[in-house]
């Protein structure tokens, strides 16, 4: 079978093929850029202290992410299919080892459980739209906005259905294979933060939030820390799980690995980094607590545009932005899992998506539970979110990257993997070969050993 590709034929994938470049950048965009970088990353940043864990985060991205990413494309190019098959047809060929396919498998599980939770997130960016519209937001001060939003997601009716229009749509999307025009959403997302970034800057605040997100305070490091940071970079890259492999499955050959995720990265990063600018300020000019947690920026946004001039109307545009935003996130969570019934289980593509759809959104409610104030579900308050995005952040998405650094590092032969990367085997591909094969695998293993305490530096 290896010959075959050493020949020079190649696989072709069976869902057709993205038609530039260009549509491949703006797709993986699409993926990486969502309510990873506007809700979590700043959320995130604020539980954990601030500069340490941004710089920790940074480092994760620049040295494990990345070279993750141009793997996940390789492999999902050199394979062509979904990524369960694909990563069982290059194990075979590569090492006569099936049992990769397991790594793909893990990808379409993590996938399921990030998107119950991440659809119950982005139906609420939806209902903060209609707020934004009817100008609830107007000249109401923190702890007004504050109580609003606990009573907004203490009701699950609500905030259920809310979950069941994201997911409705997001279906349909998949269902029908629409993926263009989306994108759109993603590019006006800079110049809306612009905007806002423009207020933070005249809140008053703007230097505490600077030293907040910038500042390191080392003795705010921990194992659980680094953990946390590391799980970031992968969630907002959106490695770990496959969907960049899908997506690079549908790659022309001749389009450059590293520009497009290096253009991908880059973009991701600094959309996350102006989201923490604008995010800060507003909480040290009113008194918030930067630890406050999921809710963050459903408190401080709000404050932001009640007070802005035409603040409604940017308030209104902004959330559905952010509901876009979350929308092309949310369809590159389905499609490893969509793929994979379409390739393996001969159903057609809205068939596929309806069943993928209907679990994930069944899950949604022990999220929409989590958040409520329903006597009986008492017990799940808090708790079953935090554990879903714990499992899946800083377990499933490391180790799911773990052994793809391993598989393209050490598993693959070089000369598969440079002639799919780079077939002059220049600069690039030797750097990405040694983070690859060293770097990125050790880093993983080091923060996990770190995080149970077995290891400390
Ligand atoms: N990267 C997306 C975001 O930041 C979330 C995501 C994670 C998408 C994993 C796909 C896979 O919003």
């Amino acid at each position: 079978m290896a010959e075959s590709i050493a020949n020079g034929e190649r696989r072709s994938s069976l869902h057709g093929h993205w038609s530039s470049r260009v549509a491949f950048i703006l797709a993986v965009t699409g993926s990486a850029v969502g309510l990873g970088n506007i809700w979590k990353f700043p959320y995130m940043a604020g539980v954990n202290g601030g500069g340490a864990f941004v710089l920790i985060y940074l480092g994760c991205v620049l040295i494990v992410g990345l070279p993750i990413m141009m793997a996940e494309i390789m492999i999902g190019r050199r394979g062509r299919r979904n990524p369960v098959a694909t990563m069982q047809i290059l194990g075979e060929e590569e090492a006569g080892q099936t049992a990769w396919g397991l790594v793909g498998l893990m990808g379409v599980m993590a996938g399921f459980i990030i998107l119950s939770f991440y659809s119950v997130i982005a139906g609420w960016t939806v209902a903060y739209t209609f707020k934004a519209a009817a100008n609830e937001f107007a000249q109401q001060d923190a702890a007004t906005l504050s109580a609003a939003f606990g009573a907004f997601v203490a009701n699950p009716l609500i905030t259920g259905a809310w979950h069941t229009l994201f997911m409705a749509v997001t279906v349909s999307l998949v269902a029908l294979g629409v993926e263009r025009g989306l994108e759109k959403a993603v590019r006006l997302m800079v110049p809306a933060l612009l905007v806002l970034l423009g207020y933070a800057i005249n809140s008053g605040s703007f230097g505490a939030g600077v030293e907040f997100l910038f500042r390191p305070d080392f003795s705010k490091v921990s194992g659980a820390m680094v953990l946390a940071a590391m799980g970031q970079a992968f969630f907002t890259l959106s490695v770990g799980m496959g969907a960049i492999m899908a997506y690079g499955a549908y790659l022309p050959q001749e389009a450059s690995i590293a520009q497009t995720s290096i253009a991908v990265v880059l973009a991701d990063t600094s959309i996350a980094i102006l989201a923490g600018l604008v995010i800060f300020p507003i909480v040290f000019a009113n008194g918030l607590d930067p630890a406050e947690g999921p809710g963050l920026i459903f408190q401080t946004l709000p404050l932001a545009f009640g007070q802005l001039p035409g603040g409604s109307v940017f308030g209104t545009l902004f959330f559905v932005l952010l509901a876009f935003a979350a929308l092309t996130s949310a369809i590159s969570l389905m499609e490893p899992a969509v793929a994979w019934m379409v390739e393996s289980r001969r159903l057609s593509r809205p068939v596929s998506a309806v069943i993928v759809g209907i679990i994930i959104w069944l899950l949604g409610f022990l999220t929409v539970l989590s958040f409520s104030n329903l006597k009986d579900f008492k017990f799940l308050k808090g708790t079953l979110f935090d554990n879903f995005d714990y499992l899946t952040s800083n377990l499933m998405l490391p180790l799911g990257g773990l052994l793809i650094t391993v598989f393209a590092g050490w598993v693959m032969c070089g000369n598969s993997s440079s002639d799919e990367l780079d077939p002059a085997a220049g600069y690039v591909y030797r750097t990405w070969h040694f983070l690859t094969r060293y770097v990125a695998p050790v880093a993983v293993v080091l923060v996990f050993l770190n995080a149970i305490g077995v290891f400390e530096p």
